[in-house]
C-alpha cells in the first residue's frame, strides 16, 4: 500500500479513486474505467461496451485495454478469444508508457492467453501484493480461483489486504462479497454470512453478496429460509446479469424438499434461454438443473433438446473442462451419440498434445466424469460408480463451487443405487445426510439403500423422515 500512497501523493490526478496508480493522465478516462469495473463487480450493464466508449475517446489508455482483456479472460469461451488477444495486443503497443502495475496486468493476461491460467493468477497476485487496493486485480484473482478450483485462494486473495480496506474505501462492499464467498467455500459459514449481510447493508443491490448467502443456505440445508431470502431480494438482483445463477440456487432449495412444480417454474421462467442468445454461464446452470431433475426421476420433457443445440457447436472446444462436462450432460441426455464422440475424441487429441492448465483439469476430472455420464445414460451403472469413486475427493480441480460440483457426488450415489451396490449407496447417502440432514432427497436415498439391503425398518424410518421434511 505504501507504493500506492506515495504515487498518489506525487501524482494525485493519475490515480484511481482508491489511490492506485494509473499511467494515463486523464481523469475522465480513469473515471470511465471505474464505471466499467463497477459494472463488472455489480453484474450490471455491459462493462465491455462501457470501456469501448472510453477507449474510442482515449485509444492510448493502456489500463482500459488491460481491463477489457482481463475481464474477457473470465468468460472461458472460444468466441471471445480473438477479442481478448486483440485487446492485449493494443495494450502491448503502449507498454512503453505503462507503470509497473499495468505491466503486471499485461503479463497476467499474456500468461492466460498462453494457456497458463495458474501463472496468470500469480501475476495478478503480485500486482495485488504491491497495490492491495487494486480492486480489479482482486476481482480477477478471485474469479480465476473459482474457475480453477483454488478454494483457499478464493478466500486468501482478500485476506492478504484485509487491513487496508474499510468502509471509507470505494468498493469495500465488493471486497466483503469476495471474502464472504471465499469463507463459504472454505466452510466458514457463519463468518461468511455475517460479511455477506454486511456487504448487503452497504449495497442491497449486490448480487455476489446475495450469492454468498445463497451458498451458505445451500450448504447448511436452510431450504425454506433460502427461498424466503432469495424471493425477498429478487426485485433487486432479478435484473442483474447474475440473475439466472441466483434462480438456479433458488431452484436447488425447492428440489431438495421435492417442490418440483416450483423447480420447473424457475427453469421455464428464468433458465430456459431458447428464446434468447444466452451465454455459457446460463447454459451451465440450465444443464446442471435438468440433470438433477432427471436424477430424482422427474421428467424433463423436451427441455434437453435446445440446450444440446446450444452446446453442440462447442463440442470440440477443449478450452475448459468445466464447460465440457456440462456440454456432455446435454449430449448424453438428448441421445446425441455423434456429439458425445466428438467431444470425447477432441479431448483425447487435446490431452495427447496440449500442455496448458486445462489439461490436468480435463484428465483428472473432466474426462472421467464425461465417461461416467455416458455410462450412466447407457445404464452401465457399475462402470459409472467405478469411474467416479476414485476422483470424488479431487473434484475441486474441475473449478466451480461445492454446490455446482455436488452433481458429481449425487450422480455417484444414484449410480450406486441403480447398480444395486446398496452397501456403498448407504455409505454415500449417509455422508450426504450427515452434512445436510434437512434434505428430503438425501433421506430418500438412505431409504432406498436400506430397502435394497433388506432392512425395511430403517427404510421406513428414513422415508418418514423424508416425508416430514417435505411438509416442513
Ligand atoms: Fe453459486
Amino acid at each position: 500500500m505504501m507504493a500506492a500512497s506515495n504515487t498518489a501523493t506525487k501524482q494525485k490526478s493519475f490515480t484511481d479513486c482508491r489511490g492506485v496508480p494509473v499511467s494515463y493522465p486523464d481523469t475522465k478516462a480513469i473515471e470511465g474505467l471505474e464505471r466499467a469495473i463497477i459494472m463488472s463487480l455489480s453484474f450490471r450493464g455491459d462493462a465491455i461496451a462501457e470501456i469501448n466508449k472510453v477507449l474510442n475517446e482515449h485509444p492510448d489508455f493502456i489500463m482500459g485495454w488491460l481491463f477489457k482483456a482481463g475481464w474477457l479472460t473470465q468468460s472461458m469461451e472460444t468466441r471471445i478469444y480473438d477479442l481478448m488477444v486483440k485487446s492485449l495486443g493494443e495494450a502491448e503497443k503502449r507498454l512503453k508508457t505503462a507503470n509497473d502495475r499495468e505491466i503486471g496486468h499485461y503479463e497476467a493476461v499474456r500468461a492466460w492467453v498462453n494457456g497458463d491460467f495458474f501463472g496468470a493468477v500469480q501475476k495478478w497476485e503480485a500486482v495485488l501484493v504491491k497495490y492491495p487496493r487494486d480492486l480489479l486485480a482482486m476481482e480477477l484473482v478471485h474469479y480465476a480461483d473459482v474457475l480453477l478450483g483454488d478454494i483457499a485462494g478464493q478466500r486468501d486473495v482478500v485476506a492478504r489486504s484485509s487491513t487496508l480496506w474499510d468502509e471509507s474505501v470505494p468498493g469495500y462492499e465488493f471486497v466483503l462479497g469476495f471474502y464472504a464467498f471465499g469463507l463459504e467455500e472454505n466452510r466458514d459459514f457463519s463468518h461468511a454470512e455475517q460479511l455477506a449481510r454486511q456487504a448487503l447493508a452497504i449495497r442491497p443491490d449486490h448480487p455476489y453478496a446475495v450469492h454468498a448467502v445463497a451458498h451458505v443456505m445451500e450448504m447448511r440445508g436452510r431450504q425454506t429460509g433460502g427461498v424466503r431470502f432469495m424471493k425477498e431480494r429478487a426485485n433487486k438482483w432479478g435484473t442483474s446479469n447474475f440473475a439466472n445463477h441466483l434462480w438456479w440456487h433458488t431452484a436447488l432449495y425447492h428440489l431438495d424438499i421435492e417442490q418440483y412444480d416450483k423447480v420447473y417454474n424457475i427453469f421455464d421462467t428464468h433458465l430456459d434461454s431458447r428464446q434468447k442468445d444466452g451465454n455459457k454461464y446460463e447454459e451451465l446452470d440450465a444443464s446442471a438443473l435438468l440433470w438433477r431433475i432427471n436424477l430424482v426421476g422427474q421428467d424433463s420433457g423436451d427441455r434437453w433438446k435446445h440446450l444440446a443445440d446450444k452446446w453442440e457447436p462447442a463440442a470440440q472446444d477443449t478450452l475448459y473442462a468445466f464447460n465440457d462436462v456440462h456440454a456432455m450432460l446435454t449430449f448424453v441426455s438428448d441421445d446425441r451419440v455423434d456429439a458425445q464422440n466428438e467431444l470425447l475424441s477432441a479431448n483425447e487429441r487435446y490431452l495427447e498434445s496440449a500442455s496448458d492448465a486445462n489439461v490436468a483439469m480435463s484428465r483428472e476430472i473432466g474426462m472421467p466424469f464425461c465417461l461416467a455420464m455416458r455410462d450412466f445414460k447407457n445404464e452401465h451403472y457399475g462402470d459409472c460408480v467405478d469411474r467416479l469413486l476414485p476422483v470424488r475427493y479431487m473434484t475441486h480441480r474441475l473449478g466451480g463451487s461445492f454446490a455446482q460440483r455436488d452433481i458429481i457426488g449425487w450422480t455417484l450415489l444414484e449410480a450406486a443405487l441403480r447398480a444395486r451396490r446398496f452397501d456403498l449407496a448407504l455409505a454415500l447417502a449417509n455422508e450426504r445426510t450427515a452434512l445436510k440432514p434437512t434434505s428430503a432427497q438425501n433421506w430418500r436415498a438412505v431409504a432406498r439403500a436400506f430397502k435394497g439391503l433388506g432392512d425395511s425398518s430403517n427404510a421406513d424410518r428414513a422415508t418418514a423422515k423424508a416425508q416430514s421434511l417435505i411438509h416442513a
